[in-house]
């Protein structure tokens, strides 16, 4: 460890808590990179380096020896907690570093905070990054997926250190120059709403197979095991399998059963959700994955709600195999929803903030690191080298022929749960999103006429060009409009 060593340091942490302590060790352990570190109380930095004294860390006690320990340009990634944090922190780094340096925020940034730091820090002749930075703890240490936005200038700097630190799937690491200012937290955001979606859909496929069958946690994490070993294969469905079969050491239950089924958040779902109303983009599998979770910490609502009459009939699954493989095959298609619905915001988020995002190197880079990584984003990077300007990601060869196998499991499953009084809201909103994406009519166009009757919101027609209002108060005639959508 060398204390204030000036300039020595090629690269620099602030914030060294779990995340950036992680971080700056992954860094550390790297051929050719010295780290600088940095926390706000020095108490944290000291158990930093008496617990890593193989780190070599060069450390300081204030922002100013922290800028003069770090070789120019200077590099620094601040891992420090979201929000306030963040704006507190940039600002002391911008009074320290100089034009041409670099800001990294690695936090759980929102984007368009991302998107107002970069404008503000960019005046200073600063670069300021947004990357987002998915893995959790052991990822950091590990390696993560990283999601860089900012300038391309600074990513060529920065690209060769992060691709030391990030994760590597297929040979490939795990980072790439997402886009310019808050592209990689936006996409980020969308990563952490699809795994909202994809834990919520594995969540009710257990559940429908242990109140279809009977199944013991422990028997069931034998089910996830085995899918783990087809085209479900993912980090997701492994530890799945793991938590299934854990058993309480104190009271002997499986721990599933005793842990207390009020599921948290920390926000980026919430934030999915919000950024696709704002975009107008269907991302029904991520919204009801995060109202699933709003629904279960709302006991005194539900303690209300216990005596309220379910279905009336008694629920028996024939055959339990075949129930299951039917679970299967709608968790893959469902899954297949969630994933299309996901890069649908991300093509609307980088047309409306003018992002060139490349939708495959994007599945490329979740492969590996982060808590999505699967199999299955090998097929979605290959739809899109297939075709760049794929309108829906469910309409590509691949994923429609597996969406075509697996729909009539998919129908029985959703019906099943509706019949049995099972909720399955993830399973049947991407049901029937599928449904209202591949209608011929939709019963959109009595919406049409309901606006137009009530506020004159007009309508177009089928058989003609042009906008017209009915004269509903009036005589009901047809005119043609000022189109007032
Ligand atoms: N935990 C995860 O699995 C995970 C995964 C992905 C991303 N992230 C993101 O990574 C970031 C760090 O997460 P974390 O869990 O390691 O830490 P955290 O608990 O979110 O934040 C604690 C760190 O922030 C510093 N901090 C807080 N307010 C500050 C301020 N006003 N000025 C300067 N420093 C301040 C603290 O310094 P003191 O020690 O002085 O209090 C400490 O180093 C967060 O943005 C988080 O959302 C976390």
């Amino acid at each position: 460890m060398a204390e204030n060593a000036h300039g020595t340091a090629n690269i620099g942490v602030v914030g060294l808590a779990v995340m950036g302590s992680n971080l700056a060790r992954n860094l550390a352990s790297r051929e050719g990179n010295t780290v600088a570190v940095f926390n706000r109380s020095y108490e944290k930095t000291e158990t930093l380096l008496s617990e890593h004294p193989e780190a070599g860390f060069v450390a300081s006690k204030t922002i100013e020896e922290f800028a003069a320990s770090l070789s120019t340009p200077r590099t620094a990634i601040i891992m420090v907690k979201a929000g306030a944090g963040t704006d507190a922190v940039i600002d002391q780094l911008t009074q320290v570093f100089e034009p041409g340096d670099i800001i990294v925020d690695g936090g759980n940034a929102l984007f368009t905070d991302t998107i107002r730091r970069e404008k503000a820090v960019r005046e200073t002749g600063i670069h300021f990054v947004g990357a987002g930075i998915s893995g959790g703890e052991e990822g950091a240490l590990n390696g993560p997926s990283i999601m860089p936005g900012g300038s391309a200038e600074s990513y060529e700097t920065l690209g060769p250190i992060l691709s030391s630190i990030a994760a590597v799937a297929e040979g490939e690491p795990c980072v790439t120059h997402v886009g310019t200012d808050g592209a990689g937290h936006f996409v980020k955001m969308i990563h952490n709403g699809i795994e909202y979606a994809d834990m919520q859909l594995i969540a009710e496929a257990y559940d429908l197979i242990r109140r279809g069958t009977g199944k013991s946690p422990a028997e069931i994490a034998d089910v996830f095991a085995e899918w783990n070993t087809g085209e479900l294969e993912s980090y997701l469905i492994e530890i799945t399998a793991e938590v299934l079969r854990q058993v309480d050491a104190e009271t002997g239950q499986p721990l599933v059963d005793v842990i207390l089924d009020q599921a948290g958040a920390k926000g980026t779902g919430a934030w999915t959700v919000q950024t696709a109303l704002d975009l107008g983009i269907p991302v029904s599998g991520i919204a009801e994955a995060v109202f699933a979770r709003s629904l279960s910490s709302k006991p005194a609502q539900r303690a209300a709600a216990t005596d309220l009459p379910g279905p009336s009939d008694a629920w028996t699954v024939d055959d339990p195999e075949t129930f299951i493989e039917d679970v299967r095959r709608a968790l893959y298609a469902s899954k297949i929803i969630a994933y299309s619905q996901g890069f649908d915001e991300i093509v609307a988020g980088a047309e409306q903030y003018g992002w060139n995002i490349r939708k495959g190197e994007i599945a490329k880079i979740w492969r590996g690191g982060c808590i999505i990584r699967a199999q299955f984003l090998n097929r979605i990077t290959e739809a899109y080298v297939d075709d760049a300007g794929l309108v829906a990601l469910v309409t590509a060869p691949y994923f429609r022929d597996a969406v075509a196998g697996a729909q009539d499991s998919w129908r029985r499953v959703v019906a099943t749960a509706a019949h049995a009084g099972i909720p399955a809201p993830a399973f049947s909103s991407s049901l029937s999103y599928y449904d209202g994406l591949r209608a011929d009519r939709l019963p959109a166009a009595l919406v049409q006429g309901q606006r137009d009757f009530f506020g004159a919101h007009t309508y177009k027609r089928v058989d003609k060009e042009g906008t017209f209002h009915t004269l509903w108060s009036g005589d009901r005639s047809e005119i043609s409009a000022v189109d007032t959508h």
